[in-house]
């Protein structure tokens, strides 16, 4: 072979192999965005007076909100996602056989095994912002988000109700506060009444038919004085893979 065929070879060669290789290049860049998006959000929680003030309200939207909507659920083995400082899990851990308590934040994750330290029945499984790390495939009856997820971007919520699928049972559903706020598609979600992120009612149940989840039920709520401002959905498992 002569030099210029050789080189002409070689490059031919060199160009099959970036145009090969790009879709993985551009997935991992992907996934990169994903988890940085999500990151920006958690820092947001951080050592946040929040916690200890929400406490108080838990109580009232328990019996007011959530258990009307998640009574025929099945309690087996549950996710707390984006627990905080365990409200949730608190309640949940009365009915439950297990309760995985899942965050961004690995001081929130140190928060509820203080919290709940003696009690076998809760789990920890910090998380990465996009995924339930650590939780094994088919293990959950019940995925439950209250008062995080409206906070999520909206790629953020596609990624987990992928997750979700993996996690779930067939059969297993899931309880997810989310946004129901679109009036403002761009900018800083911290500008939104109540930090609400761009999320409908009707996009939700898209992006749950789109990963194999089926909406059970819906309820708009008001959030103290914003009206119709989130929506609980409930949603089950259909497809097996
Ligand atoms: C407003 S607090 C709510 C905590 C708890 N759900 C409650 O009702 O008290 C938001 C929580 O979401 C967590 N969080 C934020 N982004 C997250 C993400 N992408 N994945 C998991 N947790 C996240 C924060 O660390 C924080 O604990």
């Amino acid at each position: 072979m002569r030099t210029n065929e050789l080189r002409a070879f070689a490059s031919k060669a060199l160009t099959e192999l970036a145009a090969r290789l790009r879709p993985a290049v551009n997935a991992s860049a992907g996934a990169d965005q994903a988890l940085r998006t999500a990151r920006r959000i958690g820092d947001d929680w951080h050592q946040n007076a929040y916690y200890d003030d929400a406490e108080k309200y838990m109580n009232d939207s328990w019996t007011r909100l959530i258990w009307p909507l998640i009574q025929d659920c099945d309690f087996s083995a549950v996710v707390d996602l984006a627990a905080g400082h365990g409200r949730n899990t608190e309640k949940l851990r009365q009915i439950a056989a297990k309760v995985w308590v899942a965050d961004i934040n690995a001081e929130n994750i140190d928060f509820c095994r203080a919290r709940f330290r003696g009690d076998a029945r809760v789990a920890y499984a910090p998380c990465d912002g996009v995924s339930l790390t650590g939780i094994p495939d088919g293990a959950v009856s019940l995925l439950y988000c209250f008062d995080a997820m409206v906070h999520f971007d909206s790629d953020t919520v596609r990624a987990y109700l992928r997750d979700f699928h993996r996690a779930l049972r067939p059969g297993g559903r899931g309880f997810c506060h989310h946004s129901n706020y679109t009036l403002a598609p761009v900018g800083d979600h911290r500008r939104n009444p109540h930090w609400r992120n761009f999320m409908s009612k009707e996009l939700f149940e898209h992006y749950c038919d789109k990963e194999g989840l089926r909406v059970v039920r819906q309820q708009v709520i008001d959030w103290d004085e914003a009206k119709s401002l989130d929506c609980m959905t409930v949603f089950e498992k259909t497809r097996a893979s």
